[in-house]
């Protein structure tokens, strides 16, 4: 039985994710017992208590094995909901086990990411957030494909955050457009259809606090062209400036 065969397997791993093979199936382990709470988050984590900061809020500083299990209750959640999540198929106080679900989009090729996975990433994206989610860090590691049928499954509810605020909720949807700049050939009318298709499915209010977050993004242009001179390949600043072209490019007819 799968149980049986994750319990003998358990103890020769340590913290972290980890594939497993069994009745020709993929499962994924995840064993808690990380830390992952740096000078940074915690630092991060001070000043999202500042309204103006709040879309920094994080839930990262928090103890490994109550991540885990805040982790296993959301997903459990949207999975009843019938969000696209994974399926948990074995859980214990410092482990839980889903199954395998596709492909990295951090790892697809150009030919495998049509318009119809874009499509399915912010349908089911908006899905989880109408279930009050925000999934509190949404990079493009944590999104799975399906390429035979191009469903979308997201993973890593760790910092995900329950009853999330608008503000939250499109903060996902930034992280991931940013974190898309790791895929080169994502070109930028790529993403001005992507964020086409965010605004279409959104409300004014959540609109409106895209707005904000990208002027706010927009002004920090600045900052990180000078931290560009001295740290040209830096993601964060990277990711900043192709957020500000990106809003500078569709500002003029939209937003
Ligand atoms: N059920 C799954 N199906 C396919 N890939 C998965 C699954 N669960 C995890 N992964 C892969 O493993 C990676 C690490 O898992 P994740 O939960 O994000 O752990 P971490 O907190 O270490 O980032 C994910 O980014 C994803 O690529
Ligand atoms: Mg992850």
């Amino acid at each position: 039985m799968l149980n049986d065969y994750i319990t003998s397997e358990l103890p020769k791993y340590n913290t972290g994710v980890h594939k497993l093979c069994y009745n020709s199936r993929l499962y994924w382990l995840k064993i808690g017992g990380e830390s992952k709470t740096s000078l940074l988050r915690r630092m991060i984590k001070k000043l999202s208590k500042f309204e103006l900061l709040s879309f920094l809020s994080t839930n990262s500083t928090l103890d490994s094995y109550i991540r885990l299990k805040h982790e296993i209750k959301i997903i459990d959640f949207l999975y009843d909901k019938g969000c696209s999540v994974p399926k948990i198929v074995s859980y214990g106080e410092r482990y839980f086990v889903t199954e395998g679900v596709g492909q990295s989009l951090s790892m697809l090729s150009k030919s495998s990411l049509d318009s119809k996975v874009l499509y399915n990433i912010i349908h089911k994206l908006k899905e989880i957030h109408a279930n009050g989610v925000a999934h509190g860090r949404l990079v493009i590691r944590d999104i799975i494909v399906d390429v035979k049928s191009s469903s979308i499954t997201f993973v890593d509810f760790e910092e995900s955050i329950l009853n999330a605020s608008d503000k939250l909720k499109v903060r996902d949807f930034l992280f991931f457009i940013m974190d898309l700049q790791r895929l080169e050939f994502i070109t930028i009318n790529d993403k001005i259809k992507i964020l086409d298709m965010w605004i279409s499915l959104s409300t004014k209010q959540e609109n409106y606090e895209l707005k904000k977050l990208f002027v706010i993004l927009y002004n920090l242009r600045f900052l990180a062209y000078i931290i560009k001179i001295f740290k040209p390949k830096n993601k964060l600043v990277n990711q900043v400036l192709s957020i500000s072209k990106l809003y500078l490019n569709y500002r003029e007819h939209n937003l």
